[in-house]
């Protein structure tokens, strides 16, 4: 089995199947970044651009590693330092990095579409590292890798993601990649930060979280995005913490323990506790641990699509 695509875009429109595949590929990552030498060859001789035009720490180094953990030769753009400080165009840019013959282009951007745009300009296949409001794809599958392993089955599994909806890119993947495993996806948020028709993509809306806790497996916490406070989406640091922080003294209201996830960066004692981030119920490192594993499973499937390799254990 194949992906049906050369491009990882979005999760939306992906078939169980296929995420399924991407999923299994990642266990078996996962099981070579507990080796004690971590590096297999499938991407040897395939040369990979990582292009942030948005600050990453988690994506960008995750994807870095996973380039080199699979012998990938890497290159890395961030916009500082840059010619697209001069004005040069995406287009122009990505050309002229794909006349130096690159394979794989791994971009980040603020403008939701342009890694749509670049698949239909440059020859590379292209990963979406995360494009402004739109999809973060490999968070999304991450975040599923993450309570797979933890719950052994997305199948039913009750996962609420909590936060600014409306802004996140991480909650998109995550409704698209989860509600397609079949599990039972809602949302929690104030009213101000739900997008207009959230009822249409088939998840359950709560606007109080002690109504949702008892009702849920995993919470998915969303950083609130500081600048919304300018904007007037919410009244106060203060008051989004009393009323959607996710607090021990709220979680243990549930009847079982809960899997606590956030993407990252956190704002400890804003969307989350500091003590729950750090606690047992926590599984932010984890995912974090397996965002190398996915990024390496995505990275060996398109990058060997065609060829003969069909199993990473067959270039370890
Ligand atoms: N989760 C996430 O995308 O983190 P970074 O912005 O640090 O890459």
């Amino acid at each position: 089995m194949k992906l049906a695509s050369r491009h990882l875009l979005q999760l939306e429109g992906m078939s169980k199947e296929e995420l399924t595949l991407i999923l299994d590929t990642a266990r078996s990552f996962r099981e070579v970044l507990e080796r004690p030498i971590k590096k297999v060859p499938p991407l040897q001789g395939k040369t990979i651009a990582n292009m942030f035009f948005e600050s990453s720490t988690r994506t960008r180094l995750s994807f870095e590693l996973a380039e080199r953990r699979l012998s990938a030769d890497v290159v890395s753009f961030t916009t500082a330092g840059s010619s697209v400080s001069k004005g040069e165009t995406l287009k122009d840019t990505a050309r002229n990095i794909e006349a130096m013959k690159i394979d794989m282009v791994v971009i980040r951007h603020a403008s939701a579409g342009a890694p749509h745009f670049l698949s239909r300009v440059v020859e590379a296949n292209i990963i979406n590292a995360g494009d402004g409001q739109h999809e973060h794809p490999t968070q999304g599958l991450l975040d599923m890798h993450t309570l797979r392993e933890k719950h052994g089955t997305l199948e039913g599994l009750r996962v609420c993601i909590v936060g600014d909806i409306l802004h996140s890119r991480v909650a998109r993947s995550n409704i698209h990649g989860l509600k397609t495993m079949g599990a039972e996806v809602s949302v929690c948020g104030p009213r101000p930060l739900m997008p207009r028709e959230i009822e249409r993509w088939g998840v359950k809306v709560y606007y109080r979280l002690e109504e949702v806790i008892p009702q849920v497996d995993a919470l998915n916490v969303l950083r609130i995005q500081l600048e919304r406070q300018k904007s007037g989406l919410f009244p106060s640091l203060r008051e989004y913490h009393r009323y959607f922080g996710v607090t021990r003294d709220k979680t243990e209201k549930a009847e079982r323990s809960l899997t606590i996830m956030h993407p990252g960066p956190i704002n400890r004692d804003v969307e989350l506790s500091a003590d729950l981030a750090d606690s047992e119920h926590s599984v932010i490192l984890e995912q974090v641990t397996n965002g190398v594993a996915v990024r390496m499973a995505i990275l060996y499937l398109l990058g060997t699509t065609g060829s003969a390799a069909t199993s990473p254990e067959k270039g370890a």
